[in-house]
């Protein structure tokens, strides 16, 4: 039996396996299996109101669990499957609340990975999965992160190297009267646009999120993380560690750096963007500055983290 089979055998059996996706690792169970859905949540400490992305294998296995595709999502289906894209459609009887927080609608996607793809086949099961850290937290592009983060607390890590895309999916609602952007992605929102027209911008507030990806706090190291602009000066006796996409003018008064992308490419910034910010987060640091990135393209999905990451966690 090899890795993958094994696994496949675990998620039959109601266990949980950290697998690879193009975007960030996945902690996975059967999405028909309420309960093995509930330990997803209990291994993250993830709040129950914060619904999962159900992961299949192509549209054929999609259309069980949803009711009806618009045609706009289809044709981005078309484009963008398997990939970086999760569409939120109206949900068929089958998937359990658990898996949508009790929600009308469901959120689906087709991962860009060989062995992400193999497990949901060759288990023959649509996989429910969550990023694989705990809630709140920096999400995990390699398989170190998950073993340091979950190592003992899921049944297997499938190990596929470091994820290519680097920060998640991009969520697109089909619930309302238009397409609504519920968080920034591996797809930019211009391809998206280029293909369907207008996609309005859901206004997610931190009280009422229509995704909980809304939420104001998230993706965030335990250093303290300042998302903005370099400021004329630093405050003085801090340790201070900057990031950024490219050097700026001068480095002087940091402890420690990260750049994301020396040619300032943002698919290599995002790519390098979760494991920078550990790295920093390890470094004993008073402080992270994160620059931003330009705001288009995947740039949008970088700032998007960031700006969740640079909010205080209450009690934290
Ligand atoms: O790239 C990704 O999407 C990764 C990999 C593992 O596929 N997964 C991921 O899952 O980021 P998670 O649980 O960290 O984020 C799921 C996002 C959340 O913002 C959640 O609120 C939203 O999708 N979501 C899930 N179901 C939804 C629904 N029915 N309506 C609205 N938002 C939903
Ligand atoms: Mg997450």
């Amino acid at each position: 039996m090899n890795e993958i089979q094994k696994a496949a055998g675990i998620i039959q059996e109601g266990g949980l396996v950290a697998f690879p996706t193009e975007t960030v690792y996945g902690l996975g169970a059967d999405a028909l299996n309420p309960y093995a859905v509930a330990r997803i949540f209990e291994v993250k400490n993830r709040p129950t109101f914060d619904p999962l992305i159900v992961h299949v294998a192509d549209i054929r296995q999609a259309e069980i669990l949803v009711l009806k595709f618009p045609e706009k999502a289809l044709k981005l289906i078309e484009k963008f499957w398997p990939g970086p894209l999760t569409l939120v459609l109206p949900k068929a009887p089958i998937v359990p609340d658990i898996v949508t927080s009790s929600l009308p609608t469901v959120a689906i996607r087709v991962p860009n990975h060989l062995m992400a793809l193999e497990l949901i086949r060759e288990s023959g099961r649509p996989i429910a999965a969550p990023s694989a850290n705990p809630f709140g937290q920096v999400s995990p592009t390699t398989v170190d992160h998950v073993r340091r983060s979950l190592g003992n607390k899921v049944d297997m890590i499938l190990d596929g190297g470091p994820c290519a895309i680097g920060v998640e999916s991009t969520v697109i609602s089909f619930t309302g009267k238009e397409p609504a952007l519920l968080r920034p992605g591996g797809v930019p929102l211009e391809d998206i646009q280029a293909l369907i027209g207008k996609v309005i911008q859901a206004a997610g507030s931190s009280d009422k999120p229509q995704s909980p990806g809304q939420l104001e706090q998230h993706y965030a190291p335990k250093t303290p993380l300042v998302f903005g602009d370099l400021p004329s000066e630093l405050p003085a006796g801090k340790k201070i560690g900057l990031l950024a996409l490219q050097k700026p003018k001068a480095l002087d008064g940091f402890a420690a750096w990260e750049l994301l992308s020396e040619k300032g490419d943002l698919k290599e910034a995002a790519a390098n963007l979760f494991a920078a910010v550990r790295r920093l987060d390890e470094k004993g640091l008073d402080l992270i500055l994160a620059l931003p990135a330009p705001p288009e393209g995947l740039g949008r999905a970088i700032n998007d983290r960031l700006a969740r990451a640079s909010q205080k966690r209450p009690g934290i």
